[in-house]
């Protein structure tokens, strides 16, 4: 649709969007969430959408999403039905509801609902998949030493109990020089004959570094290209931190399992998350819940195999769920094409240069996430000379600004600024970074 037709299409249907958003908008994706209709004005719009205190500047919503007005909608109309009718409503939407997250998800990842399994978390999804992945006696998990808890003690967990070899490497010496070769080529000596599983983090909560999870793909293929099949490296990339941030087709990543939790930067309900798996890498996947997928727990009615249905079904854990969250997801997704991948990528970049370019030129504070949006997206990390990261955090919070301590052994200071940011809200806080040194 040509420009001018969009804006006709979005005049005859109601929408009011400014040029700035509308040039991201995609009728479609319109067309399908009515109550996006007339939503975005300016990004001051986007923002009304969340019931976030008006008094704060939040710096760390990343950390648990606030709730924007469609999916805390869908939320509300869920948890009606269910309260006034639990088996009725259930039976009614179970279905074609999950179906519809699915679809959403898969149109938003670029890949096939058959792919994806729906789980509570990211840390579900790596524990899961983590667990129940299948190794040869003689195959090795390679890992990092800058992923998440929820990576390394998911690991060390499936090591204890099944005596699975894991092996952690160094990415790069020093946040200082660190660069995409340096890392794609530290990855790539870190494999040996043995590596069946490499399991990496894409964007680094200790420190804001982006990995470049495709060129790590890329040369994870060519090792595999003189591998069998049953040898070949499968790359799991733990993605929490980029989905919602990053503007990419999940098939064109070049990674097997991307994990991650929808309850982050992507806006969903608290307590959702998905594991996407290409279909090549399914199979190595083994389930631990039982899921209550409705053509599995049918076919075990009947006696029958559920072998054949996608791995990924089996890999959704079942038992009942808050139905209520899990159900209204779809409008997580359908709220972020509504303003469009790369328009959302290119604002949380433009937010987080902003803040590192005047942190950067501040002489008491060290920056530590690279200033490259090669290597960093919408998390950003520093210390300030002489005082504990605890206390800065405090701080600003007395100040109105939210901002949290990385929960890493090495602790930093952490800003994460989003889409419910915006420009002025930089400004405040590189003010009042600018006066702990004085204070
Ligand atoms: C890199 C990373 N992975 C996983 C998690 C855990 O996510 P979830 O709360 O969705 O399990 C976090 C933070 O909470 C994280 O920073």
């Amino acid at each position: 649709m040509s420009d001018v037709g969009r804006r006709d299409f979005l005049v005859r249907t109601g929408l009011t969007l400014s040029a700035a958003l509308l040039a991201e908008v995609t009728p479609r994706a319109i067309a399908v969430q009515p109550s996006l209709q007339n939503a975005f004005i300016s990004w001051d719009d986007l923002r009304a959408q969340f019931p976030l205190s008006p008094q704060l500047i939040h710096l760390a919503a990343f950390f648990l999403a606030s709730h924007p007005t469609p999916v805390r909608e869908a939320i509300e109309r869920h948890r009606a039905g269910l309260d006034a009718d639990p088996i009725g409503y259930w039976f009614e939407h179970e279905e074609k509801q999950e179906a519809k997250v699915l679809q959403a998800a898969a149109e938003y990842l670029g890949g096939k609902p058959t792919d994806i399994a729906l789980t509570d978390s990211t840390t579900m999804g790596l524990g899961l998949l983590y667990s129940g992945i299948r190794l040869g006696s003689e195959q090795e998990i390679l890992t990092t030493t800058h992923d998440h808890y929820s990576t390394e003690t998911a690991l060390r967990l499936r090591a204890e109990r099944t005596g699975a070899m894991v092996r952690q490497i160094h990415l790069y010496r020093s946040l200082k020089t660190v660069s995409r070769d340096e890392i794609v080529e530290s990855l790539r000596k870190g494999i040996t004959p043995m590596t069946r599983i490499v399991a990496v983090t894409w964007v680094h909560s200790s420190t804001g570094l982006k990995l470049p999870i495709h060129e790590m793909a890329l040369a994870i293929q060519a090792i595999n290209r003189s591998r069998d099949e049953r040898d070949r490296i499968i790359f799991c990339v733990d993605g929490v931190h980029a989905l919602g941030v990053e503007d990419f087709r999940v098939g064109e990543l070049g990674c097997d399992f991307l994990i991650a939790g929808t309850h982050k930067w992507m806006f969903g309900p608290r307590g959702t998350g998905l594991v996407w798996g290409h279909p090549k890498a399914w199979p190595i996947a083994r389930a631990t819940i039982p899921t209550f997928n409705s053509q599995a727990y049918d076919l075990w009615m009947e006696n029958k195999s559920s072998k054949d249905l996608p791995q990924a079904v089996h890999m959704t854990p079942g038992g009942f769920h808050s139905f209520e969250h899990r159900w209204a997801l779809d409008e997580a997704f359908l709220f972020h094409q509504a303003i469009g991948k790369p328009k959302v990528t290119h604002r949380i970049y433009e937010l987080n240069q902003q803040l590192k370019q005047g942190l950067a030129a501040m002489p008491h504070v060290t920056l530590h996430t690279p200033m490259s949006q090669d290597l960093s997206a919408g998390i950003v990390c520093f210390e300030v000379a002489g005082m504990v990261p605890r206390a800065i955090v405090e701080k600003l919070r007395q100040r109105s600004i939210v901002g949290s301590v990385t929960p890493y052994a090495t602790k930093y200071v952490r800003l994460a600024p989003s889409l419910i940011n915006s420009p002025k809200e930089i400004v405040t806080t590189l003010e009042e970074i600018r006066r702990l040194r004085s204070s």
